[in-house]
Parts: C-alpha cells; sequence; structure tokens
C-alpha cells in the first residue's frame, strides 16, 4: 500500500488510524468534507507524528478521495453501525440492508474496487495514545485474499495488533455485533479498551 487516503480522517476513529501509519512513515491522505478542517487535522497529525518524513495531505473527500477512486484500489470499512447513528445506544448495533456496512459499501465502489472489513475491535483512544501499547487481534473479513494481504501489513505497522483472517465480507456482521459488546463491556469496568484475543491458532496456515 503506497498511498492511504482517509474519509473522516478528521474522525476519532479515522484519525487514529492515520496517526499510526504516518508514524510508520505511510503516505497520508485526511479526508474531510471541508478541506480546511481536512488540513488542520493533517497540521495536527504532523506535529503530532514523530518523525521529521511525515507525508501527510489533507483534502477534501470527494476532490481529493472519491474521484481518485478507481480498479484496483483496496476500500477498508471500519464502519460500526451503532443505534447511536439514529439516537439510540452505543451498545447496540443494527443491521444495514445489505447486512453490515462493509457489504453495503461493496455495492457502492467502482467496478474493481475491492472491500475489506477491519479495525472494529481496536478503538480511536488506544489508536491515538502512542506510549500506550496496543493489546488487541484485527479481524478482517473479505473475498479477496490478496485485498486481506495487504490489511495484514498495514496491521503490522502497528505494534500489538495481530491479524486474524475473519472470512468472507459476509461475516463482518458478527464481528460489527462483537464491537458493541465491546463497548458494553468498557462501560460495565469503566475502561476504554477493552479489546480481544483469538487463541489457538496456527500461524503458518495464516487462516487461508
Ligand atoms: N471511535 C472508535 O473507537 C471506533 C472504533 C471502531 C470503529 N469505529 C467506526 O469508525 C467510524 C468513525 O467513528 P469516529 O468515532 O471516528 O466518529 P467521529 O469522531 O464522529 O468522526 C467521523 C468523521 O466522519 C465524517 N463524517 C461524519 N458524517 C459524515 C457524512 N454524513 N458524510 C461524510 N463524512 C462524514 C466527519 O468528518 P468531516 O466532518 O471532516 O467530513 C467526522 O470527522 C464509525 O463508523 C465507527 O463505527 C470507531
Amino acid at each position: 500500500v503506497r498511498e492511504i487516503a482517509i474519509i473522516g480522517g478528521t474522525g476519532e476513529q479515522g484519525f487514529g488510524l492515520a496517526l499510526r501509519w504516518a508514524q510508520a512513515e505511510k503516505r497520508i491522505l485526511i479526508g474531510s468534507r471541508d478541506k480546511d478542517k481536512a488540513e488542520r487535522a493533517a497540521q495536527k497529525l504532523r506535529q503530532a507524528v514523530d518523525s521529521e518524513r511525515a507525508n501527510v495531505e489533507g483534502v477534501e473527500n470527494g476532490e481529493g478521495v472519491q474521484k481518485n477512486f478507481k480498479g484496483g484500489d483496496l476500500l477498508i470499512d471500519v464502519t460500526v453501525p451503532l443505534e447511536t447513528a439514529f439516537g439510540g445506544q452505543a451498545a447496540r448495533v443494527f443491521t444495514p440492508w445489505r447486512g453490515s456496512a462493509a457489504e453495503q459499501a461493496a455495492e457502492l465502489v467502482p467496478p474493481g474496487v475491492t472491500v475489506i472489513s477491519a479495525f472494529h475491535h481496536l478503538g480511536a483512544n488506544a489508536l491515538q495514545n502512542l506510549s500506550q501499547k496496543i493489546d488487541c487481534d484485527i479481524i478482517v473479513c473479505g473475498n479477496s485474499r490478496e485485498g486481506k494481504e495487504s490489511v495484514k501489513a498495514l496491521i503490522e505497522l502497528i505494534p500489538g495488533a495481530g491479524f486474524v483472517d475473519g472470512g468472507p465480507l459476509e461475516n463482518s456482521r458478527i464481528v460489527g455485533a462483537l464491537t458493541a459488546l465491546l463497548i458494553s463491556i468498557n462501560i460495565r469496568y469503566k475502561v476504554k479498551n477493552s479489546g480481544i484475543r483469538i487463541t489457538g491458532l496456527n500461524e503458518q496456515t495464516n487462516g487461508q
């Protein structure tokens, strides 16, 4: 992956991922509906990253990200469809028409774009706190083996995060629901970063 454009990169999760990948010296485009807001976030990112080679730019979503989106590109969907989207509870999921946000996205992207879902269980708070060691597996769902390999390479840039192949894109439905469970655990235990680890895996087979 040569360049990572993040739609909603000004938000908590997008900024957290941008921070981790900028730290690993990837080129980052922070996307926003508002170019000035994107540029402000890009400036904040440059200051936060401990690298003189930070390669970060703020862009308007349409011009900088969506217009240049083409076959061969990879879309990583991190969306968890929570009830909060329409005034409900954070610890409850709802089901989009196609089953999950990632499956919905797969219907909307241009031909040849691969959709993979990931990063649902690794929260923004942990991503943005560079001094805290991450302790979470990332369950990656999608129908392209190559796409999952690319996401695995991005996960490996985040110390403490582990790749787990979660099977086809439709399993994003299960992964999303687990996030709501983690949110309810966070509330009960008064923590911000509960995560998950999958045990008993064989490194050699890589799940594929
Ligand atoms: N926060 C977490 O810990 C976490 C963990 C796992 C997954 N996620 C998922 O990550 C996504 C973002 O969560 P977040 O916590 O980062 O939310 P957030 O802080 O509210 O940020 C969301 C960003 O999306 C953009 N946005 C909002 N409404 C939009 C719209 N109608 N069209 C286009 N862009 C829009 C906004 O950017 P502009 O105003 O700059 O356009 C905003 O900065 C959610 O789907 C969430 O389920 C979050």
